[in-house]
């Protein structure tokens, strides 16, 4: 293990980005999509409806938006949608497909790729593989604004590190005690790493407002005076059981009950996710950022 890191340290050594994009799209290219890492301690929490809700909040408002389900196990997208997809990015890991012949279609146009066990395969990737998915992972500049990645529970450290090369992490808690406790250790341990990101938190079923910006507070606050890590607030949604009826009915809940509270909701994060968005300055280097962050990964 400690060899393939080595390997894979000084392939990202002689790797080039840049030249990587100018041989595929020309200098031309300029297009960046921003990408966000959806995430939390706790499994549960609500980060796959989170995806796919605010996901298609966000392709109302006229973005295009691709989610990768991270998820190692069952596909948490396919469950909630009711689909089930024919490749993963494993086929592009293995040369069997082309990025944009894994993505699939999903409601209000948003589109999804299934990480299927490729997340995993990416801790056994050789030089041509990695260089392949790189390539590969490019090309989604061209295909989205916003690229979502949804991890799943219970990822093994070495596949966070690389779900983590994004600047933005969107961490979701609800309000249990071993959710914020989980939440305020992964905090913990992304100031650790990187300081520089971006950790946007979300409380999600919350039982009112005001418990929400409570604890909006409290994490925000401990996270500076005991971590010295600014978390931003990215908004909260309530405890609704349109939530849950939705997802029974495998249908997205925004719009199964647009006037639901959690809908609302919805729409306040994807404002705030866009208002902030265009106040950061290196919001521009999107994937190409990623990739240059996935040396993280072997750090
Ligand atoms: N705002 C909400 N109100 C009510 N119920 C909710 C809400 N958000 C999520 N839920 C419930 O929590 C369940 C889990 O949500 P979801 O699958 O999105 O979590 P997850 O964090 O993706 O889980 P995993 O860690 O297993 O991937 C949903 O099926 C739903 O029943
Ligand atoms: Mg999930």
């Amino acid at each position: 293990m400690k060899d393939q890191a080595e390997k894979l340290r000084e392939i990202f050594k002689n790797l080039d980005y840049n030249k990587i994009k100018e041989n595929t799209y020309g200098r031309s290219s300029k297009k960046s999509a921003r990408v966000i890492t959806i995430t939390s301690g706790k499994g549960g929490v609500g980060k796959t409806n989170l995806a796919i809700n605010l996901g298609i909040k966000l392709s109302q408002l006229g973005l295009k938006i691709i989610i990768i389900d991270a998820d190692l196990g069952l596909s948490n997208i396919d469950i909630v949608l009711g689909k089930s997809p024919k490749y993963s990015l494993s086929d592009v890991i293995n040369y069997k497909r082309d990025m944009l012949e894994i993505i699939e279609e999903g409601p209000e146009g948003i589109r999804f790729i299934s990480g299927g066990s490729g997340i995993q395969d990416l801790i056994k990737i050789d030089k041509n593989q990695l260089a392949n998915l790189l390539l590969q992972l490019s090309k989604l500049d061209e295909e989205a604004d916003i690229v979502f990645i949804d991890t799943g529970a219970g990822v093994s450290n070495n596949v966070l590190s690389f779900i983590y090369a994004a600047k933005e992490i969107i961490l979701v808690t609800t309000p249990e005690p071993t959710a914020i406790t989980d939440a305020y250790t992964l905090i913990k341990v992304i100031s650790q790493k990187d300081k520089s990101k971006e950790v946007k938190l979300l409380i999600n079923r919350a039982e009112s407002v005001r418990e929400a910006e409570n604890l909006l507070n409290k994490l925000v606050e401990a996270s500076e005076k005991f971590l010295d890590m600014k978390v931003y607030k990215l908004g909260f949604i309530l405890n609704d059981k349109n939530v849950k009826n939705a997802v029974k009915s495998q249908q997205p809940f925004v719009l199964m009950n647009k006037n639901s509270e959690a809908s609302k909701n919805i729409s306040s994060i994807a404002d705030t996710l866009l208002s902030n968005y265009y106040e950061e300055q290196g919001a521009q280097d999107g994937i190409k950022l990623f990739i240059n962050k996935l040396k993280w990964f072997f750090n």
